[in-house]
């Protein structure tokens, strides 16, 4: 098994469990002026006329029902947080082997965010955002991510060296982990970083919130020991086939508990068709 820190970063991403921890918030920021921030929007569909910001969902709803299949691309990642007998919250993310993954970032928003090897120790962090409504404002994107880090070379400004800003006041009175209420990046950082270059999974307790790692780790070796013996590993896409990946689809939303598949089915079909620009996808999966 390769140990690496770009694995761990993956790994983090592609956890539906840790946003009601990690990234909890006791108090909901107003759903105005979220633009471009992590789970401080809303949303999709409503509860009682109300539109609920993702953070209340992650905190009153922590216990999600995990649930994944094998997609061409990788893995395709279902959460479910039931809400009440009628309304049950579904996230659908994509994790693309082996270092990419798919998720919501609004209602009309995605981020793919790519965690590439520099070597054991270091990966970049990239991340991209697709807009299914008007054009990402580049200079907003840009600016609340520059506030975190220093140029040229984009280095962290938090870290182990001042304790990735770890506030206690912070942790007692406003959130799970004490770490800033403005960059969830940072809390990630923590989480993979905090562990040590190479964390020792030997040492691992793995529980039943990690279905998904342990799926993503099972392909991992598995493709592995596939290229070891001249086949292709997961997701690499040949010619004939590289056209039809399109998408993977997103959503992040309030949905009826008996019919959340046709309801995320629709409610991408819509983000799709109300984009300015051809998000068709005729032959995503
Ligand atoms: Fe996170």
């Amino acid at each position: 098994m390769p140990r690496n820190a770009r694995l761990q970063a993956f790994e983090v991403g592609i956890d539906p469990a840790h946003a009601s921890f990690l990234h909890r918030f006791f108090n909901d920021a107003s759903l105005e002026d979220t633009y471009g921030k992590q789970f401080r929007g809303a949303s999709a569909g409503e509860i009682d006329g109300e539109k609920w910001p993702m953070t209340r969902v992650m905190r009153e709803f922590d216990q999600p029902d995990i649930a994944f299949t094998e997609q061409p691309y990788g893995l395709q990642l279902t959460t479910l947080r039931p809400m009440t007998d009628k309304l049950t919250h579904v996230r659908i993310t994509n994790a693309l082997f082996p270092n990419t993954f798919v998720i919501p970032l609004s209602e009309t928003m995605t981020i793919t965010q790519m965690h590439v090897p520099v070597d054991d120790t270091h990966t970049y962090w990239y991340a991209v955002f697709t807009s299914f409504a008007d054009p990402v404002n580049k200079d907003a994107m840009r600016n609340q991510r520059l506030e975190a880090v220093s140029l040229p070379d984009y280095i962290p400004k938090s870290g182990r060296h001042n304790n990735w800003g770890f506030n206690p006041e912070e942790q007692m009175t406003r959130t799970f982990l004490g770490m800033g209420e403005d960059d969830i990046n940072v809390h990630d950082q923590w989480a993979c970083e905090s562990m040590g270059a190479i964390q020792n999974r030997t040492r691992e307790h793995l529980g039943t919130s990690d279905k998904v790692i342990i799926a993503n780790r099972r392909m991992l070796a598995k493709a592995i020991d596939d290229v070891a013996a001249g086949a292709l590993p997961p997701g690499f896409a040949k010619a004939e086939v590289a056209n039809t990946r399109l998408g993977p689809d997103t959503v992040d939303g309030i949905a009826p508990a008996q019919d959340w598949p046709t309801w995320s089915r629709h409610t991408m079909q819509a983000k799709r068709d109300g984009a300015p620009w051809d998000a068709s996808t005729p032959h995503a999966p």
